[in-house]
């Protein structure tokens, strides 16, 4: 029997999100993984906070750097966000050899070159499914399902608060400080929104959707950056009237001679697909040159679907480990000795 320990670093809404699935689905993920993953440590500085979480047996710590250098953690989930600490305990933890897991699309966008050099240098992995669009699987969907293609074009609406906004404004005659509050109540917000609604976090997470379909490194400075700060209602009631939806898109083409990368508010005909994700829904449109167009539609933000995303990596990162070890069995492959049963129809 194979026992992974993980460390959370952070315990926010996110970090909240992977304590409770590590607490709840053991079960489910032994059976896919022939694992069994247990919540070691967390690291917070607030524990006063009202979590609705069973922590019992569970190390409850405000001491990052005693985590990050105890021999018996395998995985460490940074869930803090933000440049830092975030960087440095990333960092602290690769150079102790340890796996680590982030949703931090911030500092993946504009130090992430720094910290895969230190990565690659310990014979560790640093994975970030969860740094865009939330619970929706694009990375590993970039990545692995489409690595046959060159990746054309990659285009549509990465920030859930700026688009729960803007849907807002479009289905009611709210203000946009009203609904940004609503996005913030949900969740769905940075810590500052100000990333959210100028753009910004739409322009972190393009950037690293364009340096793995480019297989390099984009410079996120490089940009074209306009958020959705002054949409008015006016603005929307414009596009309404002639059949369009404003959405904040970000948008990849790959040109002869580089990626064409921008992020601004775009009028969307509403008889395309996009017009119709709302609230904190997320959508990407991904052209390869064999696939053809693909779309990958999902909630791009909250505690349980960005949690999600966070232990895929942490179960594709055992794996790995579990393969070191010999064993042959991985969720990559269907289980012949488990047969279902299946309901007859009524
Ligand atoms: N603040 C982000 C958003 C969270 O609204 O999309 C998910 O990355």
């Amino acid at each position: 029997d194979h026992h992974v320990n993980v460390g959370i670093l952070g315990l926010g809404t996110v970090g909240t999100g992977v304590a409770r699935i590590l607490l709840t689905q053991q079960d489910l993920l032994r059976t896919r993984s022939a694992l069994t993953f247990t919540l070691h440590t967390i690291v917070e500085l607030n524990w006063d906070k009202e979590r609705d979480l069973d922590l019992s047996g569970v190390e409850c710590i405000t001491d990052a750097q005693k985590m990050l250098e105890n021999p018996e953690i395998d995985i460490i989930v940074e869930t803090i966000g933000g440049y830092e600490p975030a960087f440095t305990f990333i960092a602290t933890a690769l150079r102790n050899r340890k796996h680590v897991v982030t949703a931090n699309k911030a500092l993946i966008a504009t130090r992430g070159r720094e910290l895969f050099q230190i990565a690659k240098e310990n014979g560790v992995d640093l994975l970030f499914e969860a740094s865009v669009g939330g619970g929706i699987p694009i990375i590993k969907g970039l990545r692995e399902g489409l690595v046959a293609n060159q990746i054309e074009r990659v285009y549509g609406i990465l920030n859930g608060t700026s688009n729960y906004i803007l849907t807002r404004m479009h289905q009611e005659e709210l203000e946009f400080g009203q609904a940004l509050a609503e996005a913030q109540a949900k969740g769905f917000a940075e810590a500052d929104p100000t990333l959210d609604v100028s753009g910004g976090d739409a322009a972190h997470k393009l950037t690293i959707l364009a340096s793995i379909a480019a297989s390099g490194f984009v410079n996120y400075q490089d940009l074209y950056i306009e958020g959705i700060q002054n949409i008015t209602k006016l603005d929307i009631n414009f596009a309404k009237s002639f059949g369009y939806t404003i959405k904040l898109l970000a948008v990849m083409r790959r040109m002869e001679n580089g990626l064409d990368l921008r992020v601004h508010p775009t009028l969307v005909p509403n008889n395309h697909l996009l017009a119709a994700v709302n609230n904190e829904l997320n959508a990407v449109f991904v052209k390869g040159d064999f696939v053809g167009n693909t779309m990958f539609y999902g909630p791009g933000a909250g505690e349980r679907p960005t949690a999600s995303s966070i232990v895929s990596d942490i179960v594709d990162l055992s794996r790995d480990l579990l393969l070191k070890e010999g064993e042959q069995f991985s969720c990559r492959t269907l289980n012949p000795e488990q047969g279902i049963p299946v309901v007859p129809v009524e």
